[in-house]
């Protein structure tokens, strides 16, 4: 039978207390992998989910940073490393949250933070674990974007904004190191369903614009970042990969 087997490999998820970032981490213990649980301030969800995986078999390390410090990423990359090994796998999903405003009136402060959260999260991180990967010859990169990045929706310029500058640099990524043996890919969300997002009020006219005429599930979304980390997924780079039901379509 055809299974993802990501036994022996360290995966680390930013973000990993976040809605879809905690899904994604029992996914990956699932499929056989220890866990790198990074969290912000979220302590003890964190340490929930490193309970879960340890229960699962898997080796753990709980690990706070700000991902927007290159300090604190190479504080965070000391603490990994000496607790479980290298990383082989990354998966960015960490996001500074937020309130979304027109062009117009939203601040400069805004629109730092969310370069810092999105593009600088993904290079810092780059810096910070890719050298590792290309001594082993193997890694996996994985980006979370967001189906928004293509929808260029009112209000959410600050957002897309950076989730657009961190496509261009995972895609330049992907070619830089591909001779090694890494990948690098971005799973991008649609509107998720998630435990405490429920859906609840979701507009007719949201699901009418999905193909599959539903909202997606938090565990599809996990299942999208499982496979790329996975061997099954050896000869795909550099692809920007929406889970969203079909809401948007990448042309060719
Ligand atoms: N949810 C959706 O429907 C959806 C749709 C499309 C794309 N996405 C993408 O999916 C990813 C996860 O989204 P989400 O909605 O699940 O997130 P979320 O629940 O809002 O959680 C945000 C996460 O980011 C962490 N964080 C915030 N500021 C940080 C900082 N300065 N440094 C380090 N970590 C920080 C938080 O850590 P603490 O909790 O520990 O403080 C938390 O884990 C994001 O990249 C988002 O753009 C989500």
């Amino acid at each position: 039978m055809l299974s993802i087997d990501l036994a022996g490999r360290v995966a680390l998820v930013t973000g990993a207390t976040s809605e879809l970032g905690r899904v994604m981490v029992r996914t990956l213990a699932r499929a056989g992998a220890d866990l790198a649980i990074h969290y912000h301030q979220n302590q003890t969800k964190a340490e929930e989910l490193a309970a879960e995986c340890r229960a699962l078999g898997r080796r753990t390390a709980v690990v706070q940073a700000d991902i927007t410090r290159k300090a604190d990423i190479e504080a965070m990359r000391e603490a990994v490393t000496a607790q479980l090994g290298a990383p082989a796998i990354l998966v960015n999903n960490a996001v500074i949250q937020y309130e979304w405003t027109s062009v117009l009136e939203q601040s400069e402060a805004d629109y730092e933070s969310q370069f810092r959260s999105s593009v600088l999260q993904n290079v810092l991180m780059a810096q910070a674990f890719v050298p590792a990967m290309i001594e082993r010859g193997w890694g996996r990169v994985i980006g979370i974007n967001t189906e928004c990045t293509m929808q260029c929706w009112p209000n959410q310029s600050a957002y897309i904004s950076g989730k657009a500058g961190m496509d261009r640099v995972l895609r330049v990524l992907a070619k830089e190191v591909g001779g090694h043996g890494i990948t690098v890919n971005q799973v991008a969300p649609g509107w998720t369903l998630s435990e405490n997002r429920t859906g609840e009020g979701t507009p007719q006219w949201y699901l009418d614009g999905v193909a599959l005429k539903r909202r997606g599930t938090d565990q599809e979304i996990a299942h999208a970042v499982a496979f790329l980390a996975s061997d099954l997924a050896s000869f795909i780079s550099g692809v920007y990969l929406p889970v969203c039901g079909g809401n948007v379509m990448p042309a060719i």
